[in-house]
């Protein structure tokens, strides 16, 4: 069955096609260079943007793919969490399809389809300890199958990926800066003590990485000559290439810092609910070098299989959502053209109804 996946949850808007075979093809647009003047994502201007560039994309993939409308099996969509006014047009897009081709609707958390993503590229082991690592969300799940996620742990301030953007933002690199942080830091040694690893002296399984965020950015402030805008090289290329020393030190050790707390929070987790066969990371931060070396030695050590998708499906795509989609109509779910839109900080519901 061919499924359309349609990703509109934040700045990238995405349409891709996924059938039994794997993926077909997909389009993805980034908003990033409409955004990075104002150092972050402007909702509605992000709403705007997918109100132009959906429909356009979606034409130039059944082109691509030689695909008509009438061959879509079903239209998977992220329904949230994400921006308000974004989502509602992926998810009246996806409604006006399914209502024209009287295929079925499909509404995906946006959070899960970054976890079931390794699927597209391998078979995945459940039951498995998921660790979410995005601009918006740190969370960690016990995953028993594609439908049922217990959520374990999640940050109580900044998300991982926010806290790398807004490093890169204090430096003046361009939003979103989380891979550029990542590319200086593998210049250097991390200096362990350099900053703080915080809320690791406890038992809880939640994150918090604001105090980290204050300590890099009072490093900073004591030393301008580290910023971009002071360094007066040439290309941003050139520096992020050969960066001088103590700026690529203070990345690296911020990078370790997380990667460390993230290292902690898992094995903590992994002790909390025995059984987990598999280890999937998953999302933005996912994508960071030193985070894939970790977790890769964390998942030898306590013999799990290790998920964790190519950098290109860790950020925001649609192919992760068609993937999804198809795995809950393989359950028998699907839902109604009632399906409604999640934003940030609602608990996405499990709403499914059964496919009769
Ligand atoms: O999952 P995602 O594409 O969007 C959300 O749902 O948030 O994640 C985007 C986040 C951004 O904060 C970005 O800076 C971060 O992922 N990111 C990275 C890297 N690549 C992307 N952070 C650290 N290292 C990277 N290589
Ligand atoms: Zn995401």
């Amino acid at each position: 069955m061919l499924c359309l996946g349609v990703e509109t949850s934040c700045d990238e808007t995405g349409v891709a096609l996924v059938s039994e075979h794997g993926l077909l093809g997909q389009r993805l647009a980034s908003q990033e260079a409409v955004h990075a003047v104002f150092g972050g994502v402007v909702p509605e201007i992000a709403s705007r943007e997918h109100l132009r560039v959906l429909p356009l994309i979606y034409r130039e993939l059944l082109r691509e793919t030689g695909t008509r409308s009438a061959d879509l099996g079903a239209v998977a969509v992220a329904r949230g969490p994400g921006l308000l006014g974004s989502l509602l047009v992926g998810v009246s897009f996806a409604k006006a399809l399914c209502l024209s081709l009287d295929a079925p609707l499909v509404g995906v958390n946006h959070l899960w389809a970054h976890l079931l993503a390794p699927g597209l590229e391998g078979e995945m082991t459940f039951p498995a300890l998921g660790l979410l690592v995005s601009g918006g969300h740190t969370n960690t799940y016990f995953i028993e199958s594609p439908l049922d996620f217990r959520p374990l742990g999640r940050t109580l301030d900044d998300a991982a990926g926010e806290v790398f953007d807004k490093v890169a933002k204090d430096l003046n690199l361009p939003y979103p800066g989380g891979r550029l942080v990542d590319r200086l830091a593998g210049r250097a040694e991390p200096d362990r003590d350099m900053f703080p690893r915080a809320y690791i002296d406890n038992a809880s399984l939640d994150f918090s990485f604001s105090g980290l965020k204050t300590a890099v950015i009072q490093h900073l402030s004591g030393r301008q000559g580290l910023r971009f805008e002071d360094l007066r090289l040439e290309g941003l290329d050139s520096v992020l290439d050969d960066p001088p020393v103590d700026l690529a030190r203070v990345c690296a050790s911020f990078n370790w810092s997380v990667v460390d707390t993230l290292r902690i929070k898992v094995e903590r987790a992994l002790r909390a609910c025995a059984g987990a066969r598999s280890l999937v990371v998953a999302g933005g931060v996912a994508a960071n070098s030193m985070l894939r070396r970790a977790m890769a030695e964390l998942a030898a050590d306590h013999g799990l299989i290790l998920s964790l998708p190519g950098p290109d499906l860790c950020t925001d795509n649609a192919a992760m959502i068609a993937h999804a989609g198809r795995l809950i109509l393989g359950f028998g779910r699907r839902h109604g053209l009632d399906l409604e839109a999640v934003p940030r900080g609602r608990a996405v519901p499990e709403d499914w109804v059964r496919e009769s």
